[in-house]
């Protein structure tokens, strides 16, 4: 009789026995696996543990808020917030072409994360997210660097060559399986539903080069379309939905003068794996309400497209 009830203490078990008086640290992304792992971990070796939350300057509205309050103030983790915004943007200045912006963001997440680790006096282990699938899947799942540890493992070793040995908790869940524990843990369901958020963040929802005029204009216009979508009742049908926001300015009409804005893109698909996808087919009084809402609300943009590119031969990111 298999509970996750069962399998939840089985883990704590094992996790007090592998780690025994030592310490852990974990790079916490707000996402569904690093914080499932973080909650178990935590729950087996209680402050034993400490969370870095690396914040590079791309997270959505209220992001960074909200996570590290969830895990500091209501489940009183460790977690230390990392906040680098200075470092990585100052990084991508004047960086317009897609794989140098990634390769600039998964470099300095590596270094930020192992400056912070070094802090942690006696760390021995390294926690991670890994999930059955990445187990027996060894390649890179997006296309692209990815700028999680996890992939950075895959690909070259960060743990070995920081010294740390791995604690894997999830290693024998499917994504089902870590929303399960999750919310056996209490996760709230809101954090567990969560739609996938890639690691370079709002990076590549920013096509071209990337300024903090455009970044506050994106989290503002982000907001407003996951409000409509939730206010709807369709987050939940839906696999990731964002808006990106175009390196071009056009014209417009605002009373009796004329604006010259940015144009947005809105994307929604719908997926299993986020290895195909098809674009959310909203109704046209959704699309007009949300472009009204986002135009009115977001100074800076005057103009909202919806991107209706599958995946193939799109991707579902727009870098
Ligand atoms: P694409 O844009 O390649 O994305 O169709 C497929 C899925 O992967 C996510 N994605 C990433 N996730 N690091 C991540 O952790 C990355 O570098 C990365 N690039 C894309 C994307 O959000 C989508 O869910």
């Amino acid at each position: 009789d298999w509970t996750m009830g069962a399998y939840r203490e089985e883990m704590v078990a094992k996790i007090k026995d592998q780690v025994g008086d030592k310490k852990v640290i974990c790079a916490l992304s707000g996402g569904v696996d690093s914080s499932v792992a973080a909650a178990l971990i935590h729950e087996a070796i209680g402050d034993q543990l400490t969370c870095v939350f690396v914040d590079h300057g791309l997270l959505r509205k209220d992001e960074a808020k909200e996570v590290v309050g969830m895990f500091r103030d209501n489940m009183n983790l460790q977690v230390i917030h990392a906040d680098e915004t200075e470092l990585f943007l100052g990084e991508l200045e004047g960086q317009s072409d897609p794989e140098t912006k990634r390769k600039i963001i998964g470099k300095l997440f590596i270094d930020v994360f192992q400056k912070y680790a070094d802090q942690i006096e006696g760390a021995d282990y390294l926690a991670q997210g890994t999930l059955y699938p990445d187990v027996i899947e060894s390649v890179s799942f997006s296309g692209g660097p990815s700028v999680t540890i996890k992939s950075h493992h895959n690909v070259g070793g960060l743990p070995e060559k920081m010294g740390l040995k791995l604690v894997e908790p999830l290693r024998e869940l499917f994504k089902d399986e870590v929303r399960a524990l999750g919310r056996e843990l209490g996760l709230p369901a809101s954090f567990i539903g969560r739609h996938p958020f890639p690691g370079p963040g709002l990076a590549i929802r920013c096509p071209g080069e990337i300024t903090r005029e455009k970044l506050e204009i994106l989290r503002e216009a982000d907001a407003i379309y996951i409000d409509q979508i939730r206010k709807h009742g369709l987050y939940d049908e839906i696999w990731q939905a964002f808006v990106a926001i175009l390196p071009v300015r056009t014209v417009g009409v605002m009373g009796d003068g004329r604006t010259y804005d940015y144009a947005c893109a809105l994307r929604a698909v719908t997926s299993v794996d986020g290895m195909t996808a098809d674009y959310y087919p909203f109704s046209h009084e959704f699309l007009g309400e949300t472009a009204t809402r986002i135009i009115n609300e977001v100074k800076g943009i005057n103009r909202c497209t919806y991107d209706i590119t599958s995946k193939p031969p799109g991707t579902i990111e727009w870098e």
